[in-house]
């Protein structure tokens, strides 16, 4: 049988995927794909319309075709449908406040290497662990959270739910809340989170004009008392994976004793298979977490089975929403 050599390409493309990472920002922070998707069609047009220098846009859109972004037809560029449903301004997908995010923290990838001889990071590696800006982490991954909040609320049923009171752990911008305060006109909101956050969180939520039912408890989830048999819905999204495994047992222990007999709590997080071969996103997210926190991980399904389990949730279900991936514990 004859062998296929092995992948020069392969290897020289990951090599550079810091490029692709620096073509994408450059794109998103001129507008590229939205002038595209507005009508400007050639690289001397998207010059004029993004007011950014001719060599520039010609050797940003051939970096974008390069990648797989856009299309060319004679000198007409065009947006690939992921560039258009995910990197063009106002629209719902819009993920370039991520994009921007990471490239803002590209630095700290190259000496990623000493994060992992020591096992920690340091300041100058790039440990955020206590200065993390979280305002900025919050809206930009809101992409990201979303589908996970339409998921839950459909699986819940969360619309013809009743009153209910949902718990929302570190729940960041709101999103959560939102989606599900606007699913139910008569359920009710708090969020647990840093005070600088949960103003964030009150902005957001009232610009989708539900705020009135919404309230916020500011301080640490390992703090702030969340109560006793209170809520019918708890919610713990994106927070696992910046917590230690005792830290996630502590805060599953408060939220079993916080929901009512027969509540369930929603986990959302990126999530290892047992056997730490899959998802692809999820083995470099630990990456990742490596470099910004001392504690953090992607932890494996059974982590978080023997964590509820400890904590008293007995009926445990999972849902993996590709292709982001993001998996959905729920716990009941
Ligand atoms: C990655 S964001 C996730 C936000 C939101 N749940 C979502 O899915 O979009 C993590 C959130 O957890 C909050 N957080 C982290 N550690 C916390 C702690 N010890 N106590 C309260 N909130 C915390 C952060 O402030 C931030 O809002």
């Amino acid at each position: 049988m004859e062998r296929t050599s092995p992948s020069l390409e392969d290897v020289l493309y990951k090599a550079v995927g810091s490029w692709t990472t620096g073509i994408l920002n450059a794109a998103t922070v001129h507008s590229i794909f939205t002038h595209i998707d507005n009508g400007a069609r050639t690289s001397g047009a998207i010059a004029e319309r993004a007011k950014i220098a001719p060599r520039g846009a010609q050797a940003v859109l051939d970096g974008l075709l390069g990648i797989g972004l856009v299309t060319r037809e004679g000198d007409e560029y065009r947006n690939t449908a992921e560039a258009e449903a995910y990197l063009v301004r106002d629209k719902p997908g819009y993920m370039g406040d991520l994009v921007q995010f990471f490239a803002d923290h590209m630095g700290e990838w190259s000496r990623l290497w000493q994060v992992v001889r020591d096992g920690v990071p340091s300041k100058a590696q790039g440990d955020d662990a206590t200065g993390t800006d979280w305002e900025k982490v919050v809206l930009s991954i809101i992409p990201l959270s979303q589908p996970g909040a339409v998921a839950s609320a459909a699986r819940l049923d969360i619309a013809n739910a009743g009153p209910i009171s949902l718990l929302d752990v570190g729940g960041g911008s709101g999103i959560y809340s939102a989606t599900w305060l606007e699913a139910n006109p008569r359920a009710r909101a708090t969020q647990v989170d840093f005070a600088e956050i949960n103003s964030i969180a009150r902005r957001y939520v009232s610009s989708r004009a539900v705020g009135d039912r919404f309230s916020t408890a500011d301080g640490s989830l390992h703090d702030v008392d969340f109560g006793n048999d209170e809520h019918d819905f708890a919610v713990y999204s994106h927070v696992a994976h910046g917590e230690s495994p005792a830290g996630n047992l502590d805060a599953f222990r408060k939220l079993r004793t916080a929901l009512k007999p027969g509540g369930t709590l929603v986990i959302a997080d990126f999530i290892l298979d047992d056997d730490r071969t899959a998802p692809p996103f999820v083995l470099m997210f630990q990456c990742n977490m490596l470099k910004a926190n001392r504690q953090g991980g992607c932890w494996r399904k059974q982590d978080y089975r023997s964590w509820l389990d400890s904590a008293g949730f007995r009926d445990i279900s999972t849902e993996l929403l590709a292709p982001i991936p993001l998996t959905l514990i729920y716990a009941v």
